[in-house]
């Protein structure tokens, strides 16, 4: 295809048996699981973030759980004593010392994380990269990359007991140590290992993380932005993802045209958290909000690794959470999807997504912290006590419908917050979560930030509006990948769940709902959608 660089490699690790069974598979199925990309030959040879070349390594094989590791304890980072910490600075020290012909290096890392997301890696004969963000390749691919990270350090340490800490920012507790602040320790001093020069002067400790972050720096108070993470999250994680593909994201499997739409969870808090640590000064090489709010080297901050260990460890509370449909997946192009990786002793390894689920067989545990959002910051039972932003009457609510026009697929969403109906079907399917689907989501440049929230029967949300409303009904992160040239043309969703919101906004039975949108943050896109309408998702 016009524009797109050559890419070089025609070796799979399961070789030409495995080439002609996928080729048949192809043809004969609907879909097939994402093949174990061969690292590091599958690397687009004009791009950056390959792997060093050529690969020194034992011949690849498949992942194995290993029952004589010790059970790895997890803990909070902002309680972690100065012992642990040195062990910590200790750990990326040697690992920042490793050379660059040596995959497990603490560039080659980032590079590894970026080769995965950003335009780096294809398969031989397809046109799309492999991308495990936005979508459901996104949480199995980063406990992964986490796992094997840890390992590396561990081994660096001679210490297998080694385990990564959590940036429990999700934590909105006040009392001191504070959890949803940058762990100090990755900014107390510019020697340390942990230290990184790119980043939001206004997420120096002891400043308070925003998760509705606009970039750069807040006029919000602490206490202000404690209510509001705990809301977000809540509507997130809580109310937002009922479902696997809600929460883990949208199905994804070999020959897709890239991955399809991230869950819930992926477009915020995580990306917010990517996106409030980067540096939002435009004069950056790669462009602003590096390091974190750029995926091609966001692993450059270690403060990332902190990030995705909470991340992992999110994932596992979800799973918690009151409601049938929370777990994972189980369609085979899941389970049956590979990665590749590098263990602990620069060796290729491929592992499936089936062997990422079972944690007491990876053998780390979590820390319990106190995670208020799961009941909205709230007493439990009281998740709802919370009073509307835009309280409107039954003929207020009555004028707000017929004010409103239906979504139009000719609609360009830009500066000013677009606001529209949707009908709702008559009849309602009682197996499935009702669904705002946005499919065809499309906007001008890939290597740039996009970010919007969503309100219902809110048209007067402008830009600054809180997420501590509870008309906030989800919002879209999507972290710049500065090599992602390729995004027009997909079929990418973006979705929002409503049956919770509507019973909380006390609208469960209108027939029409109305919609706004509105952009935020210093990149305003033209963004357009093919279609809205109202779907149910039984996954
Ligand atoms: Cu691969 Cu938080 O990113």
């Amino acid at each position: 295809m016009a524009g797109f660089r050559e890419h070089s490699g025609c070796r799979w690790n399961f070789g030409l048996v495995g080439m002609i069974l996928v080729m048949v598979m192809v043809k004969f199925t609907s879909a097939v699981p994402i093949p174990a990309p061969d690292l590091p030959d599958n690397c687009n040879s004009e791009e950056r973030c390959c792997m060093p070349r050529p690969y020194r390594g034992k011949p690849v094989r498949q992942f194995e759980y290993d029952p004589t590791l010790p059970v790895r304890f997890r803990r909070a980072a902002h309680l972690i004593d100065e012992e642990y910490i040195a062990k910590l600075e200790r750990g990326v020290k040697l690992q920042r010392e490793l050379p660059d012909t040596d995959p497990r290096s603490w560039t080659n890392q980032m590079n590894l994380h970026c080769l995965y997301c950003d335009n780096g890696l294809y398969y031989p004969n397809q046109t799309w990269p492999l991308e495990v963000h936005n979508g459901w390749l996104f949480l199995p691919w980063h406990r992964m990359f986490m796992y094997f990270n840890e390992r590396i350090l561990a081994k660096l340490l001679d210490d297998d007991t080694f385990a990564l800490p959590f940036w429990n920012w999700d934590n909105q507790t006040p009392e001191e140590p504070h959890a949803n602040i940058l762990p100090y320790f990755y900014a107390r001093n510019k020697t340390s290992s942990l230290w990184n020069k790119n980043r939001n002067n206004c997420s120096e400790p002891p400043l308070t993380i925003d998760l509705n972050t606009e970039g750069g720096c807040t006029t919000k108070t602490p206490e202000e932005l404690r209510i509001q993470n705990n809301r977000l999250i809540y509507t997130q994680i809580v109310t937002g993802a009922p479902t696997s593909n809600l929460f883990f994201g949208m199905p994804y499997s070999y020959g897709d045209a890239g991955a399809t739409g991230a869950g819930t969870f992926e477009d915020n808090p995580h990306g917010t958290v990517h996106f409030w640590l980067g540096d939002p000064n435009p004069e950056k090489p790669a462009g602003p909000f590096d390091d974190m709010g750029n995926f091609g080297v966001a692993a450059r901050d270690p403060a990332f690794y902190g990030h995705h260990v909470n991340i992992d460890r999110i994932w596992t509370i979800w799973k918690t959470l009151p409601g049938a449909q929370r777990k994972e997946p189980t369609h085979p192009d899941f389970l049956d999807a590979q990665f590749t990786f590098y263990d602990e002793n620069a060796d290729l390894v491929i592992v499936n997504v089936s062997q990422t689920l079972n944690r007491t067989l990876l053998r780390y545990e979590y820390e319990e912290m106190p995670a208020a959002w799961t009941t909205n910051g709230e007493l439990a039972g009281q998740e709802n006590n919370v009073t509307l932003c835009n309280p409107a009457t039954a003929a207020e609510t009555t004028a707000m419908i017929g004010a409103a026009d239906y979504f139009s697929p000719d609609t360009v969403f830009f500066k000013d917050p677009i606001t529209f109906r949707v009908a709702r079907p008559a009849v309602r399917n009682s197996t499935g979560v009702e669904v705002l689907e946005f499919s065809g989501v499309d906007f001008a440049e890939p290597s740039m930030q996009v970010h919007w929230r969503s309100y219902l029967f809110y048209p007067t949300a402008v830009t600054g509006t809180s997420a501590a409303c509870p008309e906030f009904a989800g919002a879209y992160n999507y972290v710049a990948h500065p090599g992602m040239a390729i995004f027009k043309g997909r079929n990418r969703k973006w979705r929002v769940a409503l049956d919770s919101k509507l019973v909380a906004l006390g609208k469960q039975n209108l027939s029409d709902i109305v919609v706004t949108l509105a952009q935020f943050g210093p990149t305003i896109q033209p963004v357009q959608f093919a279609k809205v309408e109202i779907t149910y998702d039984t996954s």
